[in-house]
């Protein structure tokens, strides 16, 4: 065993001082010559803000009797993300914690954030801000729809149509091979192209002047676009009675070719086609 004051520990000691005091003279000069160096660069001027108005609509049917109303809340563009649901993100997070909307891919993928920005049905997580400080964004809740809170609509109709069309695969005769999937030819794939990538964010059908007045009765192109990709599909065998339960004067035959639907949609889908589509079936039928 060796003792503390051994020549061996003595020499190995000796040995690390060195070592240590260059180890503490790069720990205490690294600094001093950052800040040396920071010295003599010329200092940045800080970045004039970049104020950006977003008018917002806020009702809280916990306080009935304030009336519903534009809230204008100031963002700094240089501290935020470049999407409106980014703006609404930090106007939530930095000035009014009250402020509710629907969020939760921001990428387009749900369909949670539509509403309506700058006079347009759109997903707010896609949405560039305009950065011309001068005009404010106008953001309200999707257009002739109840109001939940803030800039969060009712979707209970709108889900409600989407059952009626039973939105899934409906077959009398069993897969040819009853364990394995209902195969269908790359052709008969390809015509759900453009149909199945709706995310029903809702926002073609509130953006239709016939869904707004019959929203009760009449479809409105979200729903039916569905309704059309199940028409089509190879490997349904129910089209003829999905075609009779839409042939009546109000489901689809309120669609007057108004063509907002096709022009607001966020995901570039066209429901009109869908529509027509379906009346060309029915015709034929
Ligand atoms: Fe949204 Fe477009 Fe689907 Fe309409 S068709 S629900 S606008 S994704
Ligand atoms: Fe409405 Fe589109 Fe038809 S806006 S009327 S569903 S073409
Ligand atoms: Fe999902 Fe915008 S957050 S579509």
């Amino acid at each position: 065993m060796l003792s503390s004051s051994s020549p061996l520990l003595r020499r190995l000691a000796l040995n690390q001082i060195p070592r240590m005091m260059a180890v503490r003279a790069a720990s205490t000069s690294a600094p001093a010559m950052g800040a040396a160096a920071a010295a003599a660069q010329p200092a940045q001027p800080a970045k004039a803000p970049r104020l950006k108005t977003f008018a917002i609509y806020r009702w809280d049917p916990e306080n009935p009797t304030v009336k519903p109303r534009l809230q204008n809340y100031q963002v700094d563009l240089n501290t935020c993300g470049p999407m409106v649901l980014d703006a609404l993100i930090k106007i939530k997070n930095d000035i009014d914690p009250t402020l509710t909307f629907r969020r939760s891919c921001r990428e387009g993928i749900c369909g949670s954030c539509s509403m309506n920005i700058g006079g347009s049905n759109t997903l707010a997580c896609i949405s560039h801000i305009d950065p011309d400080l001068s005009k404010p964004v106008k953001i309200y809740p999707l257009p002739h729809m109840y109001v939940v809170k803030d800039l969060v609509p009712d979707m209970s109709n709108f889900y409600q149509q989407y059952r009626r069309i039973e939105p899934y695969l409906q077959r009398k005769t069993p897969a040819p091979d009853a364990a394995k999937e209902n195969l269908q030819s790359r052709a008969d794939r390809k015509k759900l192209d453009g149909l199945y990538e709706c995310i029903l964010c809702a926002c073609c059908s509130t953006s239709c002047p016939s869904y707004w007045w019959n929203s009760d009765q009449y479809l409105g192109p979200a729903v039916l676009m569905q309704a059309y990709r199940w028409i089509i599909d190879s490997r349904d065998e129910f089209k003829a009675e999905r075609l009779a339960k839409l042939q009546d004067p109000f489901s689809l035959y309120r669609c007057h070719t108004i063509m907002n639907c096709t022009k607001t949609c966020p995901k570039g889908l066209n429901p009109a086609r869908a529509i027509a589509m379906i009346k060309k079936e029915l015709a034929n039928a």
